[in-house]
């Protein structure tokens, strides 16, 4: 049984693919949206659609609170304040826009601390800004199981030479394996108090329970639709104490105390200094109803759900023996929402291919992880990805597409 019914996403319940019921094993890409995200996205433009706080009247006043209402649900499912929340489109740009605002605390010869397993959106931005910066990029590795080599992360962190900031993911989103950010936090703080921490949780927040305030980090990206609402919103959760002391990237209408000729001053309300134009309500309202949604179960009950499957998928991925599972296999290491392999003969695409033929949609390629597949001499690799509306059926579907590859290509 899902742990969300299907019904409540109009997608799912109702598509087939070449005559298969879909099987849609592809959430760690993008999620599905259950009706309520959409119909809160369609109710805000039916009644409340005006520009916020610009208009003295009524509609406007409608649609700013609807914008402030939406800020406190997600910051609270986030365990953040409104004020902590900065919108941007998505993950990338919410980890670009971490790498700029700290661009001019770093000095030629300091060092940005990144890990092997990052998606490109987490390495990219840190690689240019050591770059441009000329500062050092040290990349920590990881194993295959996706645990991080503390010896090296030790080394890197006693040595004097300043880290001014640490990115890393929260789930990796190729391997499913969870860095385990306490330590992570103590470890830097140990010899580091003022490094910048940056977590990408793209993969994390529709998981977990992420609460902010209790992570220790700075800064948390996040995409809404990998979290069941709408693509096109995202966010960069700053400890408070750091977001005064950032400079906006984006300047313009909306964010500003006073304007002359001469200068601008911006406006001291953190919510306001970092929206710069017209924001995207109708999505951050739709997002606020995914968080309302997904809280409808506990982060325990999201937890079990998602081992069940990713239990299954490595029972059905282990009967076809040249199949090589990537990520934890160990039961003890946490793995969460996907399972991906590689197989050494018969290329990830042709997999993906095969399994698309009969309805599974699973994602096949290097998944922005260009680093960690070069690393392990996986040219690519595929990946079954969860959600709370993932059912067991599903990977039924997905062992029957096994074997048709299997029939295909000869034994798998
Ligand atoms: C771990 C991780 N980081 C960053 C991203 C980028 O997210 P977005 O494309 O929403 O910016 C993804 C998307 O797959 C991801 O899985």
């Amino acid at each position: 049984m899902p742990l969300a019914p299907r019904t409540d996403f109009p997608l799912l319940s109702s598509s087939t693919v070449r005559g298969h019921q879909l099987a849609y094993l592809d959430s760690a890409a993008t999620s599905q949206k259950p009706q309520v995200v959409l119909d809160a996205i369609n109710d805000y433009y039916s009644t409340s659609n005006a520009n916020v706080h610009r208009g003295a009247h009524f509609l406007g006043d409608k649609s700013t609170q609807a914008w402030h209402q939406a800020r406190q649900t997600i910051a609270q499912f986030l365990g953040a304040t409104p004020q902590e929340l900065v919108i941007t489109r998505n993950t990338t740009e919410a980890l670009n826009l971490a790498a700029r605002a700290v661009a001019s605390s770093i000095q030629p010869g300091d060092r940005i601390i990144t890990t092997l397993l990052e998606h490109h959106s987490n390495f990219v931005p840190w690689q240019r800004l050591a770059r441009e910066r000329q500062a050092e990029l040290v990349v920590v590795k990881v194993d295959k199981q996706g645990q991080l080599d503390w010896d090296q992360l030790n080394e890197v962190l006693a040595s004097s030479t300043p880290v001014r900031v640490v990115a890393l993911s929260h789930i990796s989103n190729t391997l499913g394996s969870v860095f385990p950010l306490s330590q992570v936090v103590e470890a830097v703080r140990h010899h580091h108090k003022n490094a910048v921490i940056v977590v990408d949780g793209a993969q994390a927040a529709v998981h977990m329970d992420v609460k902010f305030d209790q992570l220790g980090v700075d800064a948390y990206a996040l995409s809404a639709h990998k979290m069941l609402g709408p693509m096109g919103i995202g966010a960069l959760l700053v400890r408070r104490s750091l977001l005064e002391t950032w400079e906006p990237v984006l300047v313009g209408g909306g964010m500003i105390d006073e304007v002359t000729l001469e200068k601008t001053t911006y406006a001291t309300n953190l919510e306001e200094r970092f929206t710069a134009g017209t924001p995207d309500v109708a999505s951050l309202v739709g997002w606020a109803a995914a968080c309302e949604y997904l809280d409808q179960w506990s982060w325990s009950q999201h937890l079990a759900h998602d081992r069940e499957l990713v239990d299954r998928t490595l029972e059905i991925a282990k009967k076809f023996p040249e199949l090589e599972i990537i990520g934890p296999t160990d039961p003890d290491l946490p793995r969460i929402g996907s399972v991906a392999f590689v197989h050494p003969k018969i290329h990830a695409h042709d997999i993906g291919q095969v399994l698309d033929s009969v309805g599974v949609a699973v994602r096949s390629g290097h998944h922005c992880t260009m680093p960690l597949h070069n690393e392990f001499g996986w040219p690519a690799s595929v990946r079954a990805s969860f959600q709370c509306y993932t059912d067991l059926s599903e990977l039924d579907a997905l062992a029957e597409g096994l074997r048709k590859v299997a029939a295909v290509f000869g034994n798998l």
